[in-house]
C-alpha cells in the first residue's frame, strides 16, 4: 500500500498519517519531519531549506524531490509508505509518479482532507509539538496530560517557528497558489478520496480508515 496525504497546513495530515501508519504497520514519511531534521543537524539540505521553511515558502522542488528519492529507496519502505506532506507541487506528483514508474509501482490513494482557513488558523495557533519526539498536541483539543510536557518523552513542549501568525498567512497562501493544483492531478488519475478535516480527530481517523478496510487487520 501507497498513500499520500495532501491538505492545507494545520489540517491534520500529520496527525492522521501517524494513525494510519500503525494500523497499517506502514512507515509515516513526513517531509517537513525531514527537512527539520535536516536543519537541526546543520546539513547541506538543512543550510538550503531553512531560508524558504522559516519564509513559509516551500523548499524548491528539486531539493525535496532528491531527498525523497534518497528516502524512498531505503529498506521500510519495500512493503509500502504512508506520505505527509509529499508531493505539494505539480511537478513533485510528476518526479514520484516517474520514480515509482520505474519500480513498476504506483500510489493507491491519496487521501485530500481539507477544512476551511480560519480553522487551520485555529489549529495551527494552538499546536504545540515536542522538541525531543516531534509528537504533536493541541492546547484545546489533544491537550498533554500535564501542561507543556510530552506525554511520551516527558520533554517540553514547544510553538514551531512557523505556526506563528505571518508565516502561517504566507504557507496558506502558498498552499492554495502551489499546492492546491495537486488537488486535480490527483482526482483527474481517480486517487483522490475527499475527507472532510473540520470533524475531530477521532471521527476523521474512522473516515479515513472506511477507506481502507480492505486492508487493516481487525
Ligand atoms: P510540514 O511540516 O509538512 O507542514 P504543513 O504541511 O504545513 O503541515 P503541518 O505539519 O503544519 O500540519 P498538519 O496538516 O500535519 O497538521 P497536524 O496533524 O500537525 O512542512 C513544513 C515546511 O516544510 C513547509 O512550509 C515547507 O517549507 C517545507 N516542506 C515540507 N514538505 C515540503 C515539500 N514537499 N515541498 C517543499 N517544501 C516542503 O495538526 C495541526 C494541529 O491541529 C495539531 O495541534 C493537532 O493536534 C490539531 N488537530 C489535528 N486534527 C484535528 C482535528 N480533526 N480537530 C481538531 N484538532 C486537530
Amino acid at each position: 500500500m501507497r498513500a499520500a496525504f495532501l491538505g492545507p497546513p494545520g489540517v491534520g495530515k500529520g496527525t492522521q498519517a501517524v494513525r494510519l501508519g500503525d494500523k497499517l504497520g506502514l512507515v509515516h514519511i513526513c517531509t517537513g519531519d525531514i527537512l527539520r531534521q535536516a536543519v537541526a543537524e546543520k546539513t547541506e539540505v538543512g543550510l538550503e531549506a531553512k531560508r524558504y521553511m522559516d519564509a513559509g515558502d516551500l523548499v524548491p522542488d528539486e531539493v525535496v524531490v532528491r531527498v525523497m528519492e534518497e528516502r524512498l529507496e531505503r529498506a521500510d519502505c519495500t512493503r509500502g509508505y504512508i506520505l505527509d506532506g509529499f508531493p505539494r507541487t505539480v511537478a513533485q506528483g510528476q518526479a514520484l509518479d516517474k520514480v515509482l514508474h520505474e519500480h513498476g509501482q504506483a500510489l493507491d490513494k491519496v487521501i485530500f482532507v481539507n477544512a476551511p482557513d480560519d480553522v487551520l488558523v485555529k489549529r495551527l495557533s494552538g499546536r504545540r509539538t515536542c522538541s525531543e519526539c516531534g509528537a504533536v498536541f493541541h492546547v484545546d483539543t489533544l491537550p498533554p496530560k500535564v501542561d507543556g510536557i510530552c506525554d511520551n518523552c516527558q520533554k517540553p513542549l514547544v510553538l514551531r517557528d512557523d505556526d506563528r501568525a505571518e508565516t502561517v498567512r504566507e504557507r496558506l497562501r502558498v498552499y492554495h497558489n502551489m499546492t492546491a493544483p495537486l488537488i486535480d492531478y490527483y482526482r483527474d488519475q481517480g486517487l483522490l478520496i475527499d475527507i472532510p478535516g473540520e470533524r475531530d480527530i477521532d471521527e476523521v481517523q474512522s473516515m479515513i480508515e472506511e477507506q481502507f478496510s480492505g486492508t487493516i487487520a481487525t
